[in-house]
């Protein structure tokens, strides 16, 4: 059935959510405060790089089911029955989520809201979150996590795992999960607390489990295993999975971070220490430590002076965000120390400062001591080793993200090095 559904947002996930619910049917407004973003959105332009969002967004505009408007009260109708809130909640000093823009949305349409209109939290909130705001409005909240990958968002979307929705409004809660049945997931339906904890809980348990096959990858260097064939062994038991075992310059982008530092903050906010989380964090930036030793080793001790090229920026493949990515805090690293850097990133253009960037990877190598390949684009596997190695000054390509192989570029004359792999030159 048809429901008349206002998305307050247009980042990645809040587009996507509107695009999404109005691609399985529903009505959607989507509202944002920039005036330039929504008329771009009104003429079909996503300026997100997310596969298939720029064609679900004209669809749904072409079938009238998807409209942008400017500010969040325009978007609240009498017959809305659903406000999802997907503003940002960035990571607050002390690594606390600021909660400002999701409670300054609520004050600006609190008075406007439709009788039985529920309010529902897609912004990754603190536990707890639903209660606050449901002292702010009349309204039922439902907190209703998204688990949106970005670079897959809209696959993720529409083939989702779980639905978790929560309030100490269950009708609500179940009003609000009922939007989601042509997608056929499981659906739970908890309290509040409990579906705010479950983003934080999955969120965090990925930032361990990549925290743990990084420091692995590192162990695997020492004692010459190879990380590769010891997280397939891993991976065949289904209480380990083969997902996310891939080790890599650290964990990054908009997610992770920020909310592994978020439930570190809940949990001293209650009186408990929660040390893992905590080395977690900690392994991720020794993680990049260990990439800029290597990187020292590779220019015999130093590098001040040295020409380093970059592949890759983004935080992960697939997206064109630099947010928290690891590639970015490397090479601000880098440039810290003295090194000239030049980078080629195939979704990133314009300016990064201190960082010479290009548009072509050959660009990128020529005249650098150490290559380094800091994300995962399947592109940078066929590139023509020969001419990378006449380009370069030195011979170390550092593939943090065991994406390259070895052979073709030994045969180049070059060293390889990957992370937990053995060295092949
Ligand atoms: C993450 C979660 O995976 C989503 O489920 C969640 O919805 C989202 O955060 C969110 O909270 O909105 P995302 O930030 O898009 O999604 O990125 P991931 O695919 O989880 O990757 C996170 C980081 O881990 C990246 O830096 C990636 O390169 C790194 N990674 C991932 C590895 O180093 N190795 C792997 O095997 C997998």
């Amino acid at each position: 059935m048809q429901r008349k559904i206002a998305v307050v947002g247009t980042g990645y996930v809040g587009l996507t959510t509107g695009a999404c619910l109005a691609a399985i049917g529903h009505h959607v407004v989507c509202a944002d405060i920039d005036a330039g973003k929504v008329s771009r959105l009104r003429a079909g332009q996503v300026d997100i790089l997310e596969p298939g969002l720029a064609e679900l967004v004209r669809r749904g505009l072409d079938a009238g089911r998807l409209e942008f408007v400017v500010g969040a009260p325009a978007a609240i109708h009498t017959d809305t029955e659903v406000l999802f809130l997907c503003v940002p909640t960035p990571m607050g000093a002390d690594g606390s989520a600021d909660l400002r823009a999701v409670e300054s949305v609520l004050r600006e349409v609190g008075d406007l809201l439709p009788e039985d209109c529920a309010v529902a939290t897609k912004s990754t909130v603190p536990v707890g979150t639903a209660d606050r705001l449901s002292r702010m409005v009349n309204a039922p909240i439902v907190a209703n996590p998204e688990f949106l990958r970005e670079g897959s968002a809209v696959d993720d979307f529409l083939h989702p795992d779980r639905i978790v929705v929560g309030s100490s409004d269950r009708p609500a809660a179940r009003r609000v999960g009922a939007l989601y049945e042509p997608l056929q997931a499981p659906t739970l339906i908890l309290d509040a607390a409990s579906a705010e904890m479950v983003k934080y809980a999955a969120n965090c348990f990925l930032a361990v489990k990549l925290s743990y096959v990084n420091a692995i990858a590192q162990l695997c260097d020492r004692v010459g295993a190879d990380v590769v064939a010891v997280t397939e062994g891993m991976g065949y038991d289904p209480r380990i999975g083969r997902s996310f075992l891939k080790p890599g310059p650290g964990w990054g982008g908009s997610c992770l971070p920020k909310d592994a530092n978020a439930l570190v903050h809940v949990a001293e906010s209650v009186g408990l220490e929660f040390p893992l989380l905590r080395s977690a964090i900690e392994q991720n930036a020794r993680q990049q430590a260990d990439v800029l030793d290597r990187v020292r080793q590779a220019c015999d001790g130093t590098i001040r002076g040295a020409r380093i090229g970059l592949l890759g920026l983004a935080f992960k493949a697939g997206t064109n965000d630099l947010r928290d990515s690891p590639a970015v805090r490397i090479a601000d690293a880098l440039v810290a120390e003295g090194a000239e850097v030049t980078a080629h990133d195939p979704a990133i253009s314009g300016e990064l400062s201190g960082i010479r960037l290009v548009d072509d990877p050959y660009e990128a190598v020529k005249g650098a001591v150490v290559v380094i390949v800091l994300t995962e684009w399947p592109e940078f596997r066929t590139l023509d080793w020969t001419r990378v190695a006449e380009l370069m000054d030195g011979f170390t390509v550092l593939d943090t993200r065991n994406l390259l192989d070895g052979d073709p570029l030994t045969r180049a004359g070059l060293t390889w090095r990957g992370m937990g792999r053995p060295v092949t030159s």
